[in-house]
This record gives C-alpha cells, sequence and structure tokens, in this order.
C-alpha cells in the first residue's frame, strides 16, 4: 500500500563503490527508493545486502569519488543520527550487539537515541516513556517490560528491536532478515506486526535471502548478486524460477498462495 508521502526520494545512490576490509563488495552501484514503496532486495549470502544497509546507516562509506552521489531524504549532507531515526533499522547484528541487561523498556526507550541501551545523560520525557509503555503492549511484549534482553527467547528479542525501531515514528522500517531464527507462530507474528506498520503509512525496506518473508504489500523486489543488480521491477515480473535459479545458482520452484511466495528445490 502506498502512503500520501509516495513519490519523495527516500534513497538515491549513484556510481556507488563500497569496500570492506580488502572485499570491494559494490563497484559503481547505483539503487533509487521512493518513500511508500516497499521494496525487498533479495540476494544469497554474501551478495551485500547487509553492506547496502550499513552503507545507509553510516557505518561504511562509498570510496570518494566525484562520480559518486547519495542522497538521503533527498539531502546530499546528512547527519547520521537524524538519519537513523529517520530510518527505524533492525539487523541481527544489533541483535548480537545488544546488552543483556538492558530491560524490554528501555530497549525500546533506546530507540529514541538510537543507542543500544539508555545511559544517564539521556532524557527522557514522560511522553516518551508513555510511547514506550504502548509499543512493548503493542508488540505483544508487554510482560518483558522489565525482563532482560538476555533472558528472552530470539523471537522476544526481535519483538522488542522491532518496537526499538517503531517508537521514534520513522519514514521507514529498515530491516535485515527478519524472520531468520524464529519458529513459525513468531515468523508470522512479528510478519504481522510489520505488516500492521507498513498499512499505517510506514515504507518497508527488507533485505533478506528469504522469499518467503516478502510480504503481500511488497510491489518492487531488487535481485542483488555478488553486489550486482540483476533485476530491478515490479515483484510478479522479477520473482520467475529461471530468475531465483539464476540469482541462487541452483534449480528453484516457486510457489506463490495469497500474495506469499516460496522457493522449492528445483
Ligand atoms: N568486515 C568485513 N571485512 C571484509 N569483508 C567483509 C566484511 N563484512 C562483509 N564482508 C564481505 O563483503 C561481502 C558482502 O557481505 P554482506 O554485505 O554481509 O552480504 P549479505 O548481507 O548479502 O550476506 C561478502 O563477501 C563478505 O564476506
Ligand atoms: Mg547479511
Amino acid at each position: 500500500m502506498r502512503n500520501d508521502q509516495a513519490g519523495s526520494p527516500l534513497i538515491e545512490i549513484q556510481r556507488a563503490t563500497v569496500y570492506r576490509g580488502d572485499t570491494c563488495v559494490f563497484t559503481d552501484f547505483s539503487l533509487s527508493l521512493q518513500e511508500g514503496e516497499h521494496v525487498a532486495i533479495l540476494g544469497p549470502n554474501g551478495a551485500g545486502k547487509s553492506t547496502f544497509l550499513k552503507l545507509l546507516a553510516g557505518e561504511v562509506h562509498p570510496v570518494p569519488n566525484d562520480a559518486t552521489n547519495i542522497r538521503l531524504f533527498g539531502e546530499e549532507q546528512w547527519n547520521v543520527w537524524d538519519v537513523r531515526k529517520r530510518l527505524g533499522m533492525v539487523s541481527h547484528e544489533l541483535q548480537h550487539q545488544y546488552m543483556d541487561q538492558v530491560t524490554g523498556l528501555k530497549v525500546i526507550l533506546s530507540g529514541f537515541y538510537a543507542s543500544i541501551g539508555i545511559y544517564s545523560h539521556q532524557d527522557f520525557s514522560y511522553a516518551q516513556v508513555a510511547m514506550a509503555d504502548k509499543m512493548l503492549e503493542e508488540m505483544g511484549a508487554g510482560s518483558l517490560k522489565d525482563r532482560r534482553f538476555g533472558a528472552m527467547s530470539t523471537g522476544e528479542q526481535r519483538r522488542c528491536l522491532l518496537g526499538r525501531a517503531l517508537v521514534h515514528d520513522p519514514t521507514a522500517l529498515v530491516l535485515d532478515e527478519p524472520t531468520s531464527g524464529l519458529d513459525l507462530t513468531a515468523t508470522f507474528h512479528y510478519l504481522d506486526l510489520v505488516r500492521a506498520h507498513m498499512q499505517k503509512g510506514k515504507t518497508l525496506l527488507l533485505v533478506t535471502h528469504h522469499i518467503h518473508e516478502i510480504p503481500p504489500e511488497v510491489e518492487r523486489v531488487v535481485l542483488l548478486k555478488q553486489g550486482k543488480t540483476l533485476q530491478d521491477g515490479e515483484k510478479r515480473a522479477v520473482l520467475t524460477e529461471a530468475n531465483l535459479s539464476q540469482l541462487f545458482d541452483c534449480p528453484v520452484t516457486l510457489v506463490q498462495a495469497n500474495g506469499w511466495y516460496q522457493a522449492l528445490p528445483g
């Protein structure tokens, strides 16, 4: 579902070359996304999906080059903390980095500062605490308010991190393999929560190698392989057996039901 803001540029990357250590992940990579356009970037392990998100979060940088142009929210210059607040991100790395002793409510509160845990110098208004409380309930995590992060199940941790990503009302929700490691119930619950926020106007940017976690509302799919765009377009046209077989280098049979897709051995 497109929201009222559809059409304003969210992310514009032109001709970026990006290294991680000695590995050149992207060479002359370009991709633009609009606000209100739900997009899934699908690709095998090592394709560069997480690196792309790190580029958005300002955790990795392109090689300086006159031809390279990156605009976020239409601006060439941005404050990394502003961007982190406008993009509600959840990644596995975040889940691993997150400190075990932080309680459920504080995990959510930390979203207001895009920090990991909360600190004595950070002030929270009554309104922010109330919003965090409400978000915890909305995530079905009310009982985790005082529970340590380290004592939560993977699904509970993931829902708290989703609440953290949403509490500051970002423009877009940015998820890296959102349901990997979750059982079927936790997967369905998590995807329901994500879809509810898409319907409330959040733009979804999803990066994954799991075809089955692409919600029906996603209209555009980008196939990424070895840092290159293999296909980019309307989901129905891009998610084909031929394209996926080429993407994953193995024969794929694709099944589809109620707007969801699943890959089976070909
Ligand atoms: N810190 C790093 N140092 C060196 N190479 C890295 C580092 N992180 C990732 N890479 C390499 O960059 C490539 C892209 O990784 P990544 O963006 O994590 O892919 P994906 O998320 O699609 O699985 C891979 O070849 C990976 O080995
Ligand atoms: Mg990754």
